[in-house]
Parts: C-alpha cells; sequence; structure tokens
C-alpha cells in the first residue's frame, strides 16, 4: 500500500537573499560582474520556477544599502544588470500576468532607474498572476526607519496609538503578507539586514550553492525542506 504522506505545504512567499556571485566568478578567474550576469540568468529561472512550484510571491535582495561598501565599478555593474534585467524582461513580465515591485531607498538611485522602476510598477500594477519584488538599495533598519518618520509624519508626531498592524502600513512591503520562507544561498548562515521586520517568523533554509548556479531543482529542495518544518508563532503544537 502506498505511503499516506500529507501533501507538502507550499510556501505563498518565498524570499532569496541572492549570495555567492562573486565567489562563483573567482572560482573561474573571472571578474565578480561575470558573475552578477549569471546571476540574472540564475534568477529569470527562479522567477519561471516559482510560479511552477505555486508560489504566490517571490521577494528577491538584489543590492543592500551597505553594498555601497564596495568598488565604485562594481556597484555601477550591479546597477547596470538592474536596468537591464527589468527592460529586456519586461513585457514578457507583463504578458504573464506578473506584478513587479520595488522595494528600498530610492533617492541616490538615479533618474533614468528610478524610471525604469516605476515604468515597470505603473505596467503591472493591475497583475494577479504572480508578485515579484525586488529589493534594491534595500536594508531592513533603512526601512523601519523611514517607515517610523513616515508615521510620525501621518500621525502629526503622536504614536501612542500606533499598534503592529498600524505600524506595518508604513513599510516598503505594505500589502505583502510576511515571506513564508527565506532561502539563503552561497553558506553564509545571516540575514544581512534583509526584511528585519517581515521575517520574524519566516523559516530560513540556507543553502551551500552559490547563486549562479542555483535553478528549479535548488529552489524545490528548498520547498521540501520548508514542507517538513513545523510553524509555531510562539504557540505549542497544534
Ligand atoms: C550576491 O553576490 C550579489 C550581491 C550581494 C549584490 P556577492 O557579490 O555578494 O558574491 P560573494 O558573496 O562575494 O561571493
Ligand atoms: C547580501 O549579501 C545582500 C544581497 C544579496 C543583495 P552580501 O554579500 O552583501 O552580504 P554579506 O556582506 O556577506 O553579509
Ligand atoms: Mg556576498
Amino acid at each position: 500500500m502506498a505511503e499516506m504522506r500529507k501533501p507538502p505545504t507550499a510556501p505563498r512567499h518565498v524570499a532569496i537573499i541572492m549570495d555567492g556571485n562573486g565567489r562563483w566568478a573567482a572560482a573561474r578567474g573571472r571578474p565578480r560582474a561575470f558573475g552578477h550576469r549569471q546571476g540574472v540568468e540564475a534568477l529569470r529561472k527562479t522567477v519561471r520556477a516559482a510560479g511552477d512550484l505555486g508560489v504566490e510571491q517571490l521577494t528577491v535582495f538584489s543590492f543592500s544599502t551597505e553594498n555601497w561598501r564596495r568598488p565604485a565599478e562594481e556597484v555601477d555593474a550591479l546597477f547596470e544588470l538592474l536596468r537591464m534585467y527589468v527592460t529586456a524582461d519586461l513585457d514578457k513580465l507583463a504578458s504573464e500576468g506578473v506584478n513587479i515591485q520595488a522595494i528600498g531607498r530610492r533617492d541616490g538611485l538615479g533618474r533614468d532607474l528610478l524610471e525604469i522602476i516605476e515604468r515597470a510598477e505603473e505596467r503591472t500594477r493591475d497583475n494577479d498572476q504572480f508578485k515579484l519584488v525586488i529589493a534594491f538599495n534595500y536594508g531592513g533598519r533603512d526601512e523601519l526607519v523611514r517607515a517610523a518618520q513616515r508615521a510620525a509624519e501621518a500621525h502629526d508626531g503622536d504614536l501612542s496609538g500606533l499598534d503592529e498592524a498600524g505600524f506595518e502600513r508604513f513599510l516598503d512591503t505594505k500589502g505583502s503578507p510576511d515571506p513564508d520562507l527565506v532561502i539563503r544561498t552561497s553558506g553564509e548562515h545571516r540575514i544581512s539586514n534583509f526584511l528585519l521586520w517581515q521575517a520574524a517568523y519566516s523559516e530560513f533554509v540556507f543553502m551551500d550553492v552559490l547563486w549562479p548556479d542555483f535553478d528549479e531543482a535548488s529552489l524545490k529542495m528548498a520547498i521540501e525542506e520548508y514542507a517538513m518544518r513545523e510553524r509555531r508563532y510562539g504557540g505549542v503544537d497544534g
């Protein structure tokens, strides 16, 4: 008789810290930008795979507020890649019903990149087949400070009545569910300032694969690991 197994529960929202591009390139004796380019290919594959696996939202960390510490040449390459990715894939993503959003600090991005991001958001605003959130120039602490400033402004400086749900409305991620699963590639076991508020009860899966090598099989593996976890949210076993 076939073994009775509970069908694995697919995470609705998966967030990914796409790490390891530089090491992937170094292992091939190539410049770091080569790894970032290959990382975009992995992102394309992952967006497709996530939809196929029943995930509804994917949030990807592609440039942190701390990544400004890198050499200007690498920062430029990362900006150029986002520009290229959004420009090249917008038609396809839009026609597939993908809703695109960016989170993070918008000042300091440059007029042309801002326009590309705003155009993508505007054009895909009413799409509801899949949500792709790109965290660019994003830092969790930065987001929380900006949210606090916006909250104070909206409440005329009196935050005494503010609760968690009220505060969340000022986060960049307002309207999105919290990530069920956060994946980090490259073997590092840290959060690096990603979704500090939103990941409070996320399940974490750390994988040794370098981001450019990440593919549908890797995503499937992470989702299978997630399905075996028991989420308790501070309570006791159901
Ligand atoms: C991830 O790869 C991409 C970004 C952080 C922008 P890295 O560039 O951090 O690659 P490693 O971690 O140095 O290998
Ligand atoms: C996190 O990776 C940021 C992104 C993936 C965009 P980093 O490579 O910047 O993180 P650290 O420096 O290893 O913590
Ligand atoms: Mg890294």
